[in-house]
Parts: C-alpha cells; sequence; structure tokens
C-alpha cells in the first residue's frame, strides 16, 4: 500500500517537474540532480583532475555528473559509457542545451563493457551510484575493463554499498550490498588494489538520505 501512494504522488509531482528533474529522473531522485551534479566535479577537483587528464566516466546516464567534467577537461578527454541507449540519448540532449558539443566527448552506449572498445588508458575513471547496480559477473567485468584501461598511475573511484542488506531493484537493476573484501579480491583478480576513502557524507555528499550518504567511496589503483 505504502508503494501504491508513494507512486501516486511520483505521478502527481512528475507534472511539475523542471525538463532537467525530468530528464535526471532516469538516473536518481529529480530534486537532488544538482546536488550530485556539483558533488562529482567538487569531488574530482579535490583529488586533483586536471584539464588535460582524460577521464573514463562508467554508467554516464544522463551527464547529470557528466556536463561539469566535459566542461573542465579539454576537447576530447571525456570519454562515457553507458548500459541504456535511451539515458544515453537523454544525456546527448543535455549535451547539446549546456552548449558544449564543441567539448567531443565521446558517448558510447553498451549493456555489456567488455564488447566496448577503447583502445586508450586514463588517468581518472569514474563511477558513481553505478557499481551498486551491478550484479557480481557484469561488476568483475567491470573491474577487468579498468585494469586494462587505467593507466599505471591512474586512480578509479566508485562508490558502494558495505555490509548486508536485503536486495533491492531499481529501475531495472540490482542494488547490492557486498562487504569491503568482496571488492578487494574482485580488484585483486585483475591487478588492482583499493582502498576505503570513507562515506559519501564525509566526502560533502547531502542527501539527507541515510541510505545514500553513508555509501562508501573506493579509490582503486594498479596494484605493484
Ligand atoms: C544511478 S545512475 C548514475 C548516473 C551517473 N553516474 C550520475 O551520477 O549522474 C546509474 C547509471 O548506470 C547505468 N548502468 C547500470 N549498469 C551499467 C553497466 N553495467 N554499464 C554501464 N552503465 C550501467 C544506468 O543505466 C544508469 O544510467
Amino acid at each position: 500500500m505504502r508503494k501504491f501512494f508513494k507512486a501516486l504522488k511520483n505521478k502527481i509531482n512528475s507534472f511539475t517537474y523542471t525538463r532537467q528533474e525530468k530528464r535526471h529522473s532516469q538516473v536518481g531522485a529529480p530534486e537532488l540532480w544538482k546536488m550530485k551534479r556539483d558533488f562529482q566535479i567538487g569531488f574530482l577537483k579535490k583529488e586533483r583532475l586536471k584539464p588535460e587528464d582524460s577521464l573514463l566516466d562508467i554508467g554516464c546516464g544522463t551527464l547529470r555528473g557528466g556536463i561539469p567534467i566535459i566542461e573542465y577537461l579539454e576537447t576530447g578527454h571525456y570519454y562515457g559509457i553507458e548500459a541504456r541507449s535511451e539515458t544515453l540519448e537523454e544525456g546527448r540532449k543535455e549535451l547539446a542545451e549546456a552548449g558544449l558539443e564543441h567539448k567531443s566527448p565521446v558517448l558510447v552506449s553498451s549493456p555489456d563493457i567488455l564488447k566496448v572498445n577503447i583502445e586508450k588508458r586514463f588517468e581518472f575513471i569514474w563511477s558513481f551510484s553505478t557499481l551498486i547496480h551491478m550484479t557480481d559477473s557484469i561488476l568483475s567485468d567491470t573491474i577487468k575493463f579498468v585494469g586494462a584501461h587505467l593507466l599505471e598511475t591512474g586512480v578509479f573511484y566508485a562508490n558502494v554499498n558495505i555490509g548486508t542488506s536485503a536486495e533491492r531493484t531499481w529501475q531495472g537493476f540490482p542494488v547490492v550490498w557486498r562487504p569491503i573484501a568482496f571488492y578487494q579480491e574482485v580488484c585483486a583478480a585483475h591487478g588492482l588494489a583499493l582502498e576505503d576513502m570513507g562515506t559519501l557524507r564525509d566526502l560533502g555528499h547531502t542527501s539527507k538520505i541515510e541510505s545514500q550518504d553513508s555509501q562508501r567511496m573506493l579509490k582503486i589503483i594498479q596494484a605493484h
């Protein structure tokens, strides 16, 4: 019954959404899109992303996070991979509306990352709120891809749910919780090492939704 009223409330609210709230509702709560955009570019700049670096955004969605990153990086230095073509289509509209097509980001739609052909290694790989929606097999493929596309000195950042909880679904994807040892093992299997940077809240993410602010940010590098 609660689910029904929540869906009804969302439907009623959807009539009053702005264009961007409607677009970014494909990747999360509509009212949080700007905070999540600002958090992503703010975090990456604190981690010393420089305009001349190249960044790969896994699960780039509607470019909710991607737009200011594309604006900041040099032309052609942003790459995005997205599983759902209709969501990436919204990202392309967002790019045009932001007047940033001239920055020529490379945007690829594929539900299977191992079928993506990018012959390049990156200083930064970024995956915001996407690993939490991966089955173990897709996660393993994604980490394998990261291992093959991260420079020796590169860094991969991704937020995850650590611990255990009943699995839910979100827009057709699972929402998973795993122990930190699980991510350590998958990374080690692909020549990577990880560090837990703490909660999103500690890093400045303020959704006021406990299940989001308590997610943890992983910093993953090539193991030497
Ligand atoms: C919560 S949204 C976050 C979008 C974006 N990172 C942002 O913060 O604005 C997660 C996105 O990851 C995409 N996704 C899920 N599984 C994926 C996969 N295996 N490969 C690529 N994209 C995936 C979803 O379609 C969705 O657009």
